[in-house]
């Protein structure tokens, strides 16, 4: 239990306060040390949390920049729809400038596009209404597709196995359980006693101060790692499957996920181990024709050299080179798993097949 009483999967890291005209974010940048909500009303306010990861992880992105673009549209004193319009359309480029991988983000801000537009025939009061309903269904959508993703995922373990993840795919980077994560917390209820290894996923750390924190809060049996250490993990019989989650999955499967989840897919095939991708359809860009496509974002250098230190780890001035996510080609996935079902190679047949599934409601 947390300090509040409250375990990961209970916390909600992403809400709306519509009373205050505030959203309220669990700043996952203090954590495991500091259980903060921030509770942000500015636009631009909303744009640093997005940007500096104080609301990351793609689901919880898209969830916040939900509830942005509402905020953001709630403000307008605009006293015509033309004008209204005008405004929806800067916040929404406003936000969708704080971060460029994760298509989560783009999806949500286009479905609250497309519901704008569909109620254009009501009140500028009645639009705004809408834009607030349509944010608190991306929400809560995201609480049962991640239920069901676990579900899916936990068929293709046993108990007992050890399981590596990289980054945070948790409870607290999407509305509940997580996606990558959802399968160790259903399997945990019904007693499959899985061990975890999280890696610590260099440079910020996402796997040893929000993964290792909300797994061992929930009191699962988890094991922190360097990055560096999944090979000898592997290599000693120690993993059986390695689960992850995403940020963007290209149409033939490649998917871009936190930097270094390439690697530990290499080294999952070489060791025959099965390496599954976790991923809501939101996070499926059929758009997106290969890896090659998928903007990956570079982040501050400061990142590598100091932030975490309390005296810089590298030479003043050194070259510096910090992608924030790389892509794991489609021939080291060995599934991808959505909320509708299980997909396997090859992956342009059988994604389209998920969102079939999805518009006829199976
Ligand atoms: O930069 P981050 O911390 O937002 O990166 C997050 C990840 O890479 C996650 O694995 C991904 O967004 C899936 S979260 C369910």
């Amino acid at each position: 239990m947390g300090d509040n009483g409250m375990t990961a999967t209970m916390i909600q890291s992403v809400t709306l306060d519509d009373a205050n005209d505030t959203l309220v974010i669990l700043d996952q940048t203090v954590l495991p040390n500091e259980k903060v909500f921030l509770k942000l009303k500015e636009l631009k306010d909303i744009w640093d949390a997005i940007y500096h990861l104080k609301v990351r992880g793609a689901p919880a992105i898209g969830i916040a920049a939900g509830y942005g673009l509402y905020l953001g549209v709630k403000a307008s004193v605009a006293a015509t729809k033309e004008a209204l319009a005008e405004d929806f359309k800067r916040v929404k480029e406003y936000l969708a400038s704080s971060r460029p991988t994760a298509v989560n983000l783009f999806w949500a801000l286009d479905r609250m596009e497309a519901r704008f537009r569909r109620e254009q025939g009501g009140s500028i009061a009645e639009i705004k209404e809408a834009l607030r309903q349509e944010a608190e269904a991306i929400r809560a959508e995201d609480e049962q597709v991640c239920e069901q993703i676990g579900r899916h995922a936990l068929s293709l373990l046993e108990p007992g196995w050890g399981i590596l993840t990289h980054c945070n795919a948790g409870a607290i980077a999407t509305a509940k359980y997580g996606t990558a994560l959802a399968a160790i917390y259903l399997g945990e209820e019904q007693g499959y006693g899985f061990k975890v290894y999280a890696d610590e996923t260099r440079p910020l750390l996402q796997g040893a101060r929000l993964t290792a924190w909300e797994l061992q809060e929930a009191g699962i049996d988890v094991t922190l790692i360097c990055d560096n250490m999944s090979s000898i993990v592997m290599k000693e019989g120690k993993i059986q499957a390695v689960l992850v989650g995403c940020d963007r999955v290209a149409a033939n499967g490649d998917t871009a996920n936190k930097i270094g989840t390439l690697a530990v897919a290499i080294l999952a095939k070489h060791y025959g181990i099965p390496f599954y991708v976790c991923a809501p359809l939101s996070t499926v860009d059929l758009q997106c024709a290969t890896g090659d496509d998928i903007h990956i974002e570079l982040r501050p250098d400061e990142e590598i050299t100091s932030k975490w230190y309390e005296k810089p780890m590298a030479p003043a001035g050194v070259n510096v080179y910090n992608p924030c996510f790389d892509v794991t080609d489609h021939e080291h996935i060995t599934a991808i798993i959505t909320q509708h079902g299980i997909s396997y190679p090859p992956f342009a047949d059988s994604l389209p097949a998920m969102f079939a599934k999805q518009a006829s409601g199976t």
